[in-house]
């Protein structure tokens, strides 16, 4: 992505701010964790900050100061030391990270306390999310406080925050073609690796080694690391919404299921394929996978520019509770009409999780799914727009109990994709993931 569009941002947000009267933005990156001892987590920059920044060190943060004389960016980083650099590598400073990042003023990190009540004072409105790191928090009160106590020569703090996030998420929504890019990069490497793991799958394999073939595509085609963590769940495991520990020996006759997706860019991609370790479904897995795609199939009919966020959940809960009810998981004699499944939830006992979610530079990703304008008790869903990428991930989970029959007992199966809504549709960016019962059987012979 070119730094002119993290400029754009900036400068976008910068008029957002003045329409609001004016004031300043304070952004910050996140702050590296300990693992434990001397070792800290991978890092991972704040996704706010990078959006307005494509900065990627640590111990760094934005400010924006829109007022009646000036619109202005500037950056706080790490200085340059080529003390650390010998140990931990390369880092900006203040002067080449101006330059390259296209901000009005740079400065070190180290000068905040001092910088930061000249930038406040007389701010009008400050444009801040509090709560999300506490030192900052306190450091911000301290800043205020100093502007305060200069009140006797007339200089004033800001009386009003505003959580930047309100105006952010709206922006973050919207995907640019550069984003998009990025995004369709992520999902087509994600694509191979389930691709790589369903010819690689076989009986008496463990899980972790499918989760080695999807994490290996993706750091060999460059993505920095996954974008959550993935889920492969074999058998009955696959009925564990968030199952994580992928240590379990695969069977003859199990379904596997597979949610992965890297993040390339700091974009991420999140896809989910079901495939039976053996190579062949089962009758019973066929016609529940059959059953899942069928309901795909409709929610993706809903992903299009006009319908509102919540249509295809709907049209994906219809589907599947048909096929509840035709295959005898759902009794008619004790749930009713199809109308009355839907209505009374009994579907839940089978599908108990949305059909999606925004995607972007997080997993779930940043912007409201109902209209905000509206009052009243209610608020409608939105409707879609182009820009807006969404997952659709309708599944099925079948654990045992009583009168569900004991042939679909264990099966958990999910389905997942990623679609940008354009003007006259969606384009659906993990396209080549091997999807139909034909491709997956066809994919997984070629070992
Ligand atoms: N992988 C997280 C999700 O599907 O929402
Ligand atoms: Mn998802
Ligand atoms: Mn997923």
């Amino acid at each position: 992505m070119s730094h002119a569009s993290w400029n754009a941002r900036r400068r976008h947000l910068l008029s957002q701010m003045q329409a609001q009267g004016g004031g300043v933005a304070i952004i910050p990156t996140a702050r590296e964790v300990i693992r434990n001892n001397d070792n800290a987590f991978p890092f991972r920059h704040d996704s706010y900050f990078y959006y307005l920044s494509g900065f990627t060190e640590p111990e760094a943060l934005i400010v924006l100061v829109a007022d009646a004389h000036q619109q202005k960016s500037i950056l706080f980083c790490r200085e340059k030391n080529p003390e650390r650099e010998i140990w931990d590598g390369f880092r900006y400073g203040p002067v080449a990270a101006q330059q390259a990042f296209g901000f009005d003023e740079a400065h070190a990190i180290d000068a905040l306390d001092t910088r930061m009540p000249e930038l406040l004072a007389d701010a009008h409105r400050l444009f801040y999310c509090s709560g999300a790191d506490a030192e900052l928090d306190t450091r911000l009160h301290g800043w205020l406080a100093s502007v305060r106590s200069k009140s006797r020569s007339g200089i004033t703090a800001p009386d009003t925050t505003t959580d930047v996030r309100s105006l952010l998420d709206e922006m973050r929504l919207f995907k640019d073609d550069g984003e998009i890019a990025l995004m369709q990069r992520a999902a087509s490497i994600s694509g191979v690796g389930h691709a790589r793991a369903m010819r690689v799958a076989r009986p008496g394999k463990f899980e972790y080694e499918l989760e080695a073939e999807l994490l290996h595509e993706f750091r060999r085609q460059g993505a920095q690391s996954p974008a959550y963590p993935a889920i492969v769940a074999t058998g009955a495991n696959a009925c564990v919404l968030h199952y994580g520990a992928n240590d379990a020996c695969i069977k003859d006759g199990d379904l596997v299921l597979i949610d992965a997706g890297c993040e390339f860019d700091s974009y991420a991609s999140d896809i989910t394929r079901t495939f039976p370790a053996n190579g062949k479904f089962s009758p019973a897995q066929k016609t529940l996978y059959e059953l899942v795609l069928a309901s795909q199939q409709a929610a993706l009919e809903c992903a299009r520019p006009g319908s509102r966020y919540m249509d295809g959940h709907h049209a994906a809960v219809r589907v599947l509770t048909q096929g509840m009810l035709d295959t005898g998981l759902l009794d008619r004699h004790k749930v009713g009409t199809l109308d009355d499944a839907i209505a009374s939830n009994a579907y839940r006992q089978f599908y108990m999780h949305g059909t999606g979610h925004w995607l972007g530079l997080d997993v779930h990703d940043v912007g409201n799914y109902r209209e905000t304008e509206k009052s009243g008790t209610e608020k409608p869903y939105r409707c879609l727009q182009p820009g807006m990428v969404i997952t659709i991930e309708p599944g099925i989970y079948v654990r045992p109990a009583e009168g569900v029959p004991e042939a679909y007992w264990h099966i958990g199966i999910r389905i997942e994709d990623d679609f940008l809504i354009t003007a006259d549709g969606h384009l659906n960016l993990s396209r080549d993931t091997p999807k139909t019962v034909a491709e997956i059987e066809a994919e997984m012979q070629h070992p």
